[in-house]
């Protein structure tokens, strides 16, 4: 899989330079100045011409309000985010698509503007009548369905918070995130596609509220009602199973939104009015509510989707990401939309029913931007060439990458093989706290590097810092401004919210990531700095899989550290000791693989499982993890001699190597 370092170092040595995009042009040519300039002459200016981008019911009074950590953008403001996506697009582009879908079955569904605009007033009068008020927490687990970007178009045109739960969570998942938000309604589907096989949501949704006795309303999209699944082209998928509702509580949305209205004025919000909720992994404790709020965060994915995606009237905007994670809220849903974007978004896997899925999706559909996670491109490459050579992909005209570092192998293939070396690579690193593009490159402007991010968007101040909040080469990566989408809290929990973000140095943000600076000034993201781990783009807290692991009843004690891995860039390695007196055979290690993706969900699943018969410690009974990562990814041991018992370790190398062979 490897190139030839030879090829890799002409290229990131290579100057690339792409014709700037007209936005970037115009804004660029005030004065003579770039938007960098702008930003860094008036950084509140700047962003106050972003937000006028939009449209608001009343106008701010002030910019930015900032009592470190907590920031106010476009302070009096009142706008909504769903009228912002729809309705101000409705006398001028009211016909366009704005949403394109594929069923994995093959089975399709389009959405014009106007469309989509009925159908989320419709869902939301509907919510509306079942008692969801302004404020009103609303779960939302669904497969990757148009509802699911009408359930939350419709839910921010109420004013009731959303909090989108990843359909691959377990029911104890779901059932952690309703009751932190204290969620009254959850609306799910009885099921979607993936892989060929059903996804139960429904019967999940049931499992997940017992004892949750404030969920009052549940809604159930019927996954079959809009389209013929049997007679689509690969429709010979398995049937949904039928799902017991429970009268009074369960309604199904096919039923309620036929009886509503399709006028459904939005509500006037407050900028700082909370739009969603979405839960992400921590070093410590359960998930974490990070809020986001809605004039701020609207303005920053408005801006940087029209400037990152450099988006055109005819464009097709395809970006792989679920909805269940920021990715999807951003820029599937509020970004494009507000930019009046036509969306495509597709239900299932990317090898079904073969591995040329996506690129035959791309042909068909004439994809113009295609958004992904190096995970997957990594995944194609070992697939190999000739499924994206089977397909006509010239239209493709710009590539994106988000969720993990890329690696400059994995750039350098994604420029070729799909690019035909004709696109702009944006490598655009972000985080669920940041709640939009924060370093990329702008397509067009930015000589990019193969496995650099580039700089901070233009009105985002990034830096690289030591412990002590000094500038250094390598150290970890700073945001020093405040910035329009950050995130405004944990939500029910603000001492965890200083403490994780804002103790590292004072009012300066900390990311969780470590980092370089090139003597060009270009940012190298190295990955997390603490526990929390990366799995094919997908964070996952080791202390999550540590309480799943020690809940099986066979496991006295467990340590999770996450290992390179070729295609997911981290792997979950678990090392574990067993109560005394049960036997370590082989079904108990799948009986306690299986128990943690049961726990919390397929993607948290420890890739390598061993047993130990003692955890290394430290004299003080500290696991040290530093040696654990070295065992799992068969390096020599770093400094043994704080440890208690230097045997244990060695030990745990054997076993290791047996355990591989
Ligand atoms: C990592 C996803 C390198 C990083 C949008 C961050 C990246 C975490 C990149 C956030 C990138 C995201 N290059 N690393 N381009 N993008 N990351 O909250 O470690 O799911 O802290 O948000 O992913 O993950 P999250």
């Amino acid at each position: 899989m490897t190139k030839p370092h030879s090829e890799i170092d002409v290229l990131l040595n290579e100057q690339r330079t792409f014709k700037p995009p007209t936005a970037f042009a115009d804004a660029a040519h005030v004065n003579d100045q770039t938007p960098y300039d702008q930003a860094a002459l008036d950084r509140e200016a700047y962003w106050e011409n972003w937000a006028r981008e939009l449209d608001w019911f009343e106008p701010w009074q002030r910019v930015l309000e900032w009592n470190p950590p907590f920031a106010k953008w476009f302070v009096g403001g009142k706008l909504n985010a769903a009228h912002n996506c729809l309705d101000r697009h409705l006398d001028t582009i009211g016909d366009k698509q704005a949403l394109i879908w594929e069923g994995e079955p093959g089975d399709t569904r389009t959405f014009t503007y106007r469309e989509l605009h009925s159908e989320v007033s419709r869902f939301a009068n509907a919510l509306k009548a079942l008692g969801v008020a302004k404020g009103d927490r609303v779960a939302i687990y669904l497969p990757m369905i148009p509802e699911a970007v009408i359930a939350m178009l419709a839910c921010a045109r109420i004013g009731a918070p959303h909090s989108v739960v990843f359909g691959g969570f377990s029911p104890q998942s779901l059932h952690d995130r309703i009751e932190d938000a204290h969620a009254k309604c959850v609306i799910t589907a009885d099921g979607g596609y993936r892989r060929g096989t059903v996804i139960p949501l429904k019967a999940s949704t049931d499992a997940a509220i017992v004892g949750l006795d404030f969920v009052s309303t549940v809604v159930v999209v019927q996954r079959g009602a809009a389209t013929d699944i049997g007679a689509a082209p690969h429709g010979e998928a398995i049937e949904i199973p039928s799902c017991e509702m429970q009268a009074g509580r369960d309604h199904w949305y096919h039923e309620i939104v036929a009886a509503a209205s399709a006028d459904c004025p939005p509500e006037s919000m407050d900028s700082e009015d909370l739009l969603y909720l979405l839960y992400t992994s921590g070093t410590t404790g359960n998930p974490k509510g990070v809020m986001h709020t809605t004039g701020g965060y609207m303005t920053q994915v408005a801006a940087t989707a029209k400037w990152v995606f450099d988006l055109k009237d005819d464009d097709v905007f395809w970006c792989t990401a679920d909805v269940g994670w920021v990715t999807g809220h951003s820029y599937i849903v509020y970004g494009p939309l507000a930019n009046g974007a036509t969306v495509f978004m597709y239900e299932g896997g990317p090898d079904w029913p073969d591995r040329g899925r996506f690129w035959e999706l791309v042909e068909r559909y004439g994809t113009t931007i295609f958004y992904t996670a190096p995970t997957a491109i990594r995944a194609f490459m070992k697939w190999g060439d000739q499924w994206p050579a089977k397909y006509d992909l010239s239209c493709i005209r710009l590539l994106g990458s988000v969720g993990e570092p890329i690696n400059p192998e994995a750039w350098i293939w994604y420029n070729k093989t799909i690019g035909h070396e004709r696109c702009p690579i944006i490598d655009t690193w972000w985080q669920t706290e940041t709640g939009g593009m924060m370093l990329t490159p702008l397509p067009g402007a930015t000589t990019t590097k193969p496995g650099s991010v580039t700089f901070g968007f233009p009105g985002i101040d990034a830096t690289i810092l030591d412990e002590e909040g000094q500038p250094a080469e390598s150290g970890y990566l700073a945001i020093t401004t405040p910035w329009p989408a950050m995130l405004r809290g944990i939500w029910g929990d603000e001492a965890r919210y200083r403490e994780t973000y804002w103790s590292k140095w004072p009012d300066i943000y900390f990311p969780g990531d470590g980092a370089r600076i090139d003597k060009d000034g270009y940012l190298w993201i190295m990955g997390r700095v603490d526990d929390v781990l990366n799995v094919a783009g997908h964070r996952i807290g080791t202390m999550e899989v540590e309480s799943a692991l020690v809940d099986h009843p066979a496991v006295a004690e467990a340590a999770v550290v996450g290992r390179a891995d070729d295609i997911k860039g981290q792997a979950v390695a678990a090392f574990v000791s067993v109560v005394e007196g049960i036997e370590t055979t082989d079904e108990l290690r799948e009986e306690i693989r299986s128990h943690v993706a049961t726990q919390i969900g397929a993607i948290a699943r420890p890739a390598d499982l061993i047993f130990a018969a003692e955890l290394p410690k430290t004299r003080s009974g500290k696991i040290m993890r530093r040696l654990l990562r070295d065992v799992a990814e068969g390096r020599a041991l770093g400094d043994t001699t704080t440890l208690a018992d230097p045997a244990v370790v060695q030990g745990l190398q054997q076993q290791y190597a047996d355990s591989e062979g």
